[in-house]
């Protein structure tokens, strides 16, 4: 192998992005942000019209999708079929349709396989919600990074705000809360703490701080 797989788990707005892309860059590692995947589908889904409980359709549609990662020039543009997805995937509608595809079995067989594929050399972070349960519960490090809901929603709302988009600090805690519930609730790979994974709890701590903490483990 070229180096370790190191998975991050947590919920939504607890920095695994940023996080996982300084720490990346740090030990010369690759960055798999499998959320960007889910959302990559998700987006596909509500293009083509694919209701996401149709699990016909959506097997159909995940056969037609090609994810890539661009990495040259700054980190990770999403590439989705030759075109440039990376901020079409992110808007809030975007986000909630996300968690409702991600509970479809077909959709993560269909992500599981690629995320593996990706993985399997070595060398990378991968971040996500299963990474440590499910797609590498033989990752060699494996932290589970959370915040309070309100510092997580607080977080996600200047991110949107800064983008522009149009919502209250309120309405994000709420959505943020709502996403949680649906990750943690679902019956295929819910997100859950691997039993041996590191805690990192964000709130309070700068981004530096947690980095260092990690780096440490690693
Ligand atoms: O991490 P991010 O917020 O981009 O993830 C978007 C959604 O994708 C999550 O709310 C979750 O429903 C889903 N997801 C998942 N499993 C992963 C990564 C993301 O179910 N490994």
């Amino acid at each position: 192998r070229q180096g370790l797989i190191i998975a991050i788990d947590g919920p939504s707005g607890a920095g695994k992005s940023t996080i996982t892309k300084r720490l990346a860059d740090r030990l010369g590692y690759v960055h798999i942000d499998t959320g960007a995947m889910f959302r990559a589908v998700a987006l596909a889904a509500k293009r083509a019209g694919v209701d996401t409980t149709d699990d016909e359709s959506l097997v159909r549609l995940c056969g037609g999708i090609e994810i890539d990662f661009l990495r040259n020039n700054g980190c990770c543009r999403v590439i989705v079929n030759g075109e440039d997805v990376t901020e079409a995937i992110r808007t809030p509608e975007i986000s909630a349709l996300t968690s409702a595809i991600s509970a479809r079995k077909v959709v993560r067989d269909f992500l599981l396989v690629l995320q593996r594929r990706m993985g399997n050399a070595g060398g990378v972070i991968l971040e996500g919600r299963d990474i440590g349960t499910v797609v590498f519960p033989n990752a060699d490090v494996k932290f589970y990074l959370s915040a309070s809901v309100e510092e997580r929603g607080r977080r996600r709302w200047l991110e949107l705000k800064a983008k522009g988009e149009n919502v209250t600090l309120e309405d994000t805690i709420t959505a943020v809360a709502q996403r949680d519930k649906q990750d943690s609730g679902r019956e295929h790979a819910p997100l859950r703490r691997a039993d041996d994974a590191i805690d990192i709890d964000s709130t309070g701590l700068s981004i530096d701080e947690v980095i260092a903490l990690m780096e440490e483990v690693v």
